[in-house]
């Protein structure tokens, strides 16, 4: 392990501490006697980096958010982005059997089974963010934004174009379109989400035009990109044992990526470059005064990430 994943992992470990006991009591003890529920945790409590949870509580930190105030949208988060893995390995998809160092939900329980696994943790995830709304209304716009940015405007709208590039050359700016939706807006929702909940009094026009959510909706492009452009170098040069999942897929399906569409070398010097962009901005962060220690520690272990 490096110096950089340790420091990732002791956030990591404190954000495991804050969400973990609330992850655990997503389904009741009655729910999870059903099966769906047994293949929706079996993926869920797999492993994983919780990047994007963790992400959204170093937004929280350095905007000066008391961490309870998004645990609601951790979880929600952590649950929309494991349903899409789960879709994302089934055979329509992209055919994966090894998933967070695990056989994939439905090589595990078979593929009807996954199907209701990852819709059960989606639906599970609005239930959270409409019953934190209806309690509070300054949890709605965070809400709603979420639900935008995990669809066709967001993740699956990706997804959509990721299956439809199958066996095409794509240009450069399709790719950034690509990763920048099925990746980046997970990522946007993590880092933006505190800003929704401390800015909820304000009227829209106002928290939409912010010059504080301008940059850390920025930051947040940079760092989707930075992560997509990693696991595909990832998905070239690692081994299945370290990253958890089967490694080749991309070339093997005929997908295009940076390093498909690039090269090697070219890949690493894009992710460089967005690395060195999310650098810049947390710079502006943190001249305006800003706490901005975990999200550079993030940024650093997106660069050099190894699972
Ligand atoms: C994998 O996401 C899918 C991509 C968006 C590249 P992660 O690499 O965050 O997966 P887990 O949650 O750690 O398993
Ligand atoms: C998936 O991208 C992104 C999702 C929205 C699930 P990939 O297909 O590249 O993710 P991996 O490599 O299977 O984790
Ligand atoms: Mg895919
Ligand atoms: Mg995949
Ligand atoms: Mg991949």
């Amino acid at each position: 392990m490096n110096d950089v994943e340790y420091s990732f992992n002791e956030l990591s470990s404190e954000v495991s501490y804050w969400l973990m006991p609330r992850l655990q009591t997503v389904f009741s003890a009655e729910e999870k006697k059903d099966k769906t529920v047994e293949a929706a945790e079996y993926s869920f409590f797999a492993g994983g980096k919780r990047i994007r949870p963790c992400i959204m509580y170093a937004s929280a930190q350095m905007l000066g958010l008391d961490c309870n105030e998004i645990l609601e949208f951790a979880a929600a988060l952590e649950m929309i982005h494991t349903y899409s893995l789960i879709h994302d390995d089934l055979p329509c998809m992209d055919n994966d059997d090894l998933r967070r160092g695990k056989m994939t939900c439905h090589i595990k329980y078979g593929e009807g089974i996954a199907l209701l696994a990852g819709d059960c943790l989606l639906n599970r995830a609005y239930e959270i963010l409409l019953k934190a709304s209806s309690i509070d209304h300054k949890y709605a716009y965070a809400s709603y934004k979420i639900a935008k940015l995990a669809g066709i405007c967001g993740m699956i709208g990706g997804q959509s174009l990721d299956l439809c590039s199958i066996d095409k050359k794509i240009d450069l700016n399709d790719l950034y379109k690509l990763h920048s939706l099925k990746t980046g807006a997970l990522m946007e929702a993590a880092v933006c989400t505190p800003f929704f909940v401390l800015n909820s009094d304000k009227d829209i026009h106002h928290v939409t035009t912010d010059s504080v959510l301008v940059l850390l909706k920025r930051l947040s492009m940079h760092i989707g990109l930075s992560f997509q452009i990693r696991d595909d170098i990832l998905d070239l040069v690692s081994d299945s044992a370290t990253l958890g999942k089967s490694i080749g897929k991309d070339s093997r399906d005929n997908k295009p990526t940076f390093v498909t569409e690039l090269s090697y070398d070219e890949a690493c010097s894009k992710l460089a470059r967005h690395i060195g962009d999310c650098e810049e901005i947390l710079e502006t962060f943190s001249t305006k005064g800003y706490d901005i220690t975990m999200l550079k520690t993030i940024v650093h272990f997106l660069e050099r990430r190894n699972s």
